[in-house]
């Protein structure tokens, strides 16, 4: 019958609880793997330089900048000490034209230059000179706050000229050339780490950070012991022992790329093989494209192009079997990530918040909750609390940027 026929091309789509455990299994391979220092792994794990989530002291007024999935977003936030909810926040929202975010790298920066620009005068600040933290949602290496070379694009951003390059340096140079207004920038942040610090703020369990919209990442707080490349660096500048205060460091996992290596082959279906070959980035965050927004609607079409061919159009089942597909991988991954902090610390259980952040979580009907019940089925010696960011992560840039304000004040 049809029924079973679309049934059929859907089947591969159903992963079973064993399926499911191994994707956990094979993600946690991928944070171990990433957290080694032998060169490209799949799941990146790149450092932060962020060592603590906020602790309700930071005020001041800040600048941050957010270039997230699909828009750029300015704003200027007011803390006040130990008042969480009464911070003030000002943002506008500008949307990143296509040509643009395929353009050329110079033309990309002198765009955000412009749309600061924009903002300063709608706030008139132009002559502030304010400090500001910058969240760019993309794979940034970093060697500290302040510096971030850009590993490589994904959601399809290709500007010419950017990867192997450090993002604050274009900024910086954009403003530059425009020659108009001064900004201090001090931090590079990535959006799954910006939206952790703005939860954390108001929840001091939440140390995980989820973005699921366009793209899909998620950071934690790590051990820094075992984070062998920061290791090794500290090692052989200071040589000193750590101390409490600076035991842990915030890393940006890159989930995204887990699968690059051939690892999640036997989930991938003929649809997905399609996608990601009309992708601009062919063979590479595969598991971002079972599981980001991005792509969610392309792996559809796929399948609904050869139920088509097949003389079977039937839409509303393809759509749910997709979503949660990737509801679920969401869950098993972010179930590999707070088992690592349990087991990190030694635990029978772990009481752990998760602020997240993305339009496939906050807009899609099902997504949050498949993927609440995933994560508790598969890390049930976790607690696992899910807290949407309200106001975006940039407003976690500038707690970041609130705090390297208060160090550099103490050393004045
Ligand atoms: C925004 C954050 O709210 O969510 C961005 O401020 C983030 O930093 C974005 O990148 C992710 O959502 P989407 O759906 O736009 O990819
Ligand atoms: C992509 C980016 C990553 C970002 C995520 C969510 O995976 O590589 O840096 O956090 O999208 O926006």
């Amino acid at each position: 019958s049809r029924k079973r026929q679309v049934d059929e091309t859907l089947a591969p789509f159903k992963l079973s609880q064993e399926q499911l455990q191994l994707v956990k299994a094979t993600m946690r391979a991928g944070l171990e793997a990433g957290l080694k220092n032998k060169g490209p792994s799949a799941v990146k794990m790149l450092p932060s330089y962020v060592y603590h989530t906020p602790d309700g002291t930071e005020h001041g007024k800040y600048l941050a900048l957010d270039l997230g999935g699909t828009n750029f977003r300015a704003m200027l936030v007011k803390f006040k000490k130990g008042l969480q909810n009464n911070t003030r926040l000002y943002h506008k929202i500008y949307t990143v034209p296509l040509e643009i975010m395929q353009g050329t790298g110079e033309e990309l920066f002198d765009h955000l230059a412009q749309y600061v620009s924009d903002f300063l005068d709608y706030m008139g600040m132009k002559k502030a000179h304010l400090p500001a933290g910058f969240t760019f949602s993309f794979p940034c290496e970093q060697t500290a706050i302040d510096t971030g070379i850009l590993v490589s694009w994904t959601k399809g951003f290709k500007a010419t000229d950017c990867e192997g390059h450090d993002v604050v340096n274009l900024l910086r140079e954009a403003i530059k050339r425009r020659n108009e207004y001064d900004l201090d920038i001090v931090a590079v942040v990535n959006d799954t780490v910006g939206t952790m610090m703005s939860c954390a703020y108001e929840d001091p369990q939440c140390e995980v950070g989820l973005i699921a919209g366009t793209g899909s990442n998620a950071c934690y707080m790590e051990e820094l012991k075992n984070i062998e490349k920061i290791r090794q660096k500290k090692q052989k500048t200071e040589g000193d022992e750590e101390t409490p205060e600076t035991s842990r460091m915030c890393i940006n996992t890159e989930w995204g790329g887990l699968g690059d290596d051939g690892s999640l082959d036997d989930i991938i279906t003929p649809f997905d093989a399609e996608v990601d070959h009309n992708s601009v980035n062919p063979g590479k965050q595969r598991f971002e494209k079972l599981t980001s927004g991005m792509y969610l609607g392309e792996i559809v079409r796929e399948v609904l192009l050869d139920l088509t061919r097949g003389g079977l159009l039937f839409r509303g089942r393809v759509c749910g079997a997709v979503s949660r597909r990737a509801a679920e991988l969401c869950g098993a991954g972010m179930a590999a990530v707070v088992d690592k902090i349990r087991e990190n610390r030694g635990l029978d259980h772990l009481n752990v918040t998760v602020g997240v952040d993305g339009a496939l979580y906050k807009l899609h009907p099902h997504f949050s909750g498949i993927l609440q019940e995933t994560t508790r089925v598969l890390a049930p010696q976790c607690n696992v609390t899910f807290l949407p960011s309200e106001e975006g992560s940039g407003k976690g840039a500038a707690l970041i940027t609130a705090v390297i304000d208060k160090y550099l004040y103490s050393m004045r």
